[in-house]
């Protein structure tokens, strides 16, 4: 159940000054594993963070894993812990923290991954050891897995979900699929719980994405139908580019229809049409490349942390435009999937996930497209949260008040739709479940 009001802001005040003398990350909010775990290639490893669950509902020996990835390709996991859906946030002064009352470690254990190789705290050996494509990526994230469940004997068994937003919609299907796919290859001892996937926001089919951007800003009133015409002949040089499997150049015509439409629209952010400032989220960095911090949470002192990695974008250029809807597909013949969206992001927003979803090669796709949408609102308050569709493995979640960085702008939202989704409760469940998890809250 979502805290009454005054809890919050009560919540929100309690923050650790850290002076800039002070060695120590606060004791409460350090995570409860964290460092690096080894990957294939000679001396290369993926920087994690780990948070159990504070508050679970459920036997330690069942609490749900979730594994977060960010985006980019190369933005660092630790963007997402530190400023979306982590236990503590970055304060404006760089260096104290702030508790999140919404985190994703109240229910379940956290796992955040600095993926790929060459993002964040996960410093490639050399260049080319950076991956540049998803199945090195999923090969790598699934090594990097087997390296912490090794750590305690009791995590493997628990339910496990990969989680995420952004190009992360490209690395879930692939890593996803990829794990379900070794399983059976695997001894049992070796085996990963994969009970569902959560993409926020994703990039996963470009070709059908990258044609929504001049209807999504024209019926939204951010350009008139001239402006309209000059985006749609620039979507459809990145349409036929991807066609034509040029990838790079079309990765680059992607690029100017984004472009243009910034220019266009004069947006502070193209990731959330009601900022009047882009996200504020340079406190992170000033945070982790501080000694003391990267000592607390075992990352190695020589790294410096970059939000994303140029290097990991440019090794990535050509993937851009290639789509993982196969795996989306063959994830939802296999597991559970939650696309979600938040409704104010003009780059992966919804119309731009309906664009693909309403073709995706499933058994269940007419019964999903016929079930009602239903209004999604906040038990107590009764305030809107967004809207719910779903049937059979596929749910798809549009959340109110939220632009790319859902959880960072609607955390309550965010919070009651992880829990209720993993849980199969609420709108999720099959009838009073919901209710009584909450009420147990
Ligand atoms: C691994 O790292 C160690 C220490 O930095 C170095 O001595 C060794 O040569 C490296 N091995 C490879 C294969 O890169
Ligand atoms: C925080 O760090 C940024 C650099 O990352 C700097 O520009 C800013 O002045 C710092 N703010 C404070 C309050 O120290
Ligand atoms: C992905 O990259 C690796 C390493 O460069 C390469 O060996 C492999 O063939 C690539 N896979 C695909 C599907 O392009
Ligand atoms: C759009 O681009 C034009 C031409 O480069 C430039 O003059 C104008 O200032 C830009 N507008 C915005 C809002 O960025």
């Amino acid at each position: 159940m979502a805290p009454p009001l005054p809890a919050l802001v009560l919540l929100l005040a309690v923050t650790f000054p850290l002076s800039a003398a002070a060695a120590v990350f606060p004791g409460e909010a350090l995570p409860t594993k964290s460092g690096y775990l080894p990957i294939p290639p000679a001396n290369a490893s993926l920087f994690f963070a780990f948070y159990e669950a504070t508050h679970p509902l459920t036997a330690p020996a069942s609490t749900p894993l979730l594994l977060w990835l960010q985006g980019g390709p190369g933005c660092s996991g630790l963007l997402g812990n530190f400023f979306e859906l982590g236990p503590y946030f970055v304060n404006p002064d760089n260096v104290s923290l702030s508790r999140n009352p919404f985190a994703w470690n109240r229910r379940f254990g956290l796992l955040f991954i600095d993926s790929p190789l060459g993002t964040g705290f996960s410093a490639a050996p050399s260049p080319a050891d950076i991956p540049t494509n998803q199945s090195v990526i999923a090969a790598h994230l699934l090594a990097a897995l087997q390296s912490f469940f090794a750590l305690d004997p009791t995590f493997r068994a628990r339910p496990f979900f990969l989680t995420g937003e952004s190009y992360a919609g490209k690395y879930i299907p692939a890593a996803g699929a990829h794990i379900l796919d070794a399983n059976p290859t695997l001894p049992e001892s070796l085996r990963v719980n994969v009970r569902g996937v959560a993409i926020g926001n994703g990039l996963t089919h470009p070709v059908a994405q990258v044609a929504t951007h001049a209807d999504a800003a024209y019926f939204s009133g951010l350009i008139n139908a001239r402006q309209k015409r000059e985006l749609e002949a620039l979507q459809a040089e990145a349409v036929s580019l991807t066609r034509a499997e040029r990838w790079r150049e079309a990765s680059d015509a992607r690029g100017r229809v984004l472009a243009r439409l910034q220019n266009m629209t004069g947006l502070a952010t193209l990731y959330d049409a009601a900022k009047q400032q882009a996200y504020q989220s340079e406190p992170v960095g000033a945070f982790l490349n501080r000694a003391e911090t990267k000592a607390a949470l075992g990352a190695r002192g020589g790294v410096k942390w970059e939000e994303c990695s140029d290097a990991v974008g440019a090794a990535m250029h050509a993937d851009v435009m290639r789509s993982v809807r196969p795996q989306v597909e063959s994830l939802l013949r296999r597991t559970r999937v939650l696309l979600y969206q938040g409704i104010r992001d003009l780059r992966d927003g919804v119309v731009s996930t309906e664009a693909w979803l309403g073709e995706v090669d499933w058994d269940g796709l007419g019964v999903f497209l016929d079930a009602e949408r239903v209004v999604w609102r906040t038990p107590g308050d009764g305030e809107l949260a967004g809207y719910v569709q779903r049937s059979g493995a596929l749910s798809h979640v549009v959340v109110y008040g939220a632009g790319h960085l859902v959880p960072a702008d609607n955390g309550r939202a965010a919070q009651e739709m992880i829990e209720d989704w993993v849980m199969q409760a609420g709108p999720f469940g099959s009838g009073g479940d919901g209710l009584r998890l909450r009420s147990a809250a």
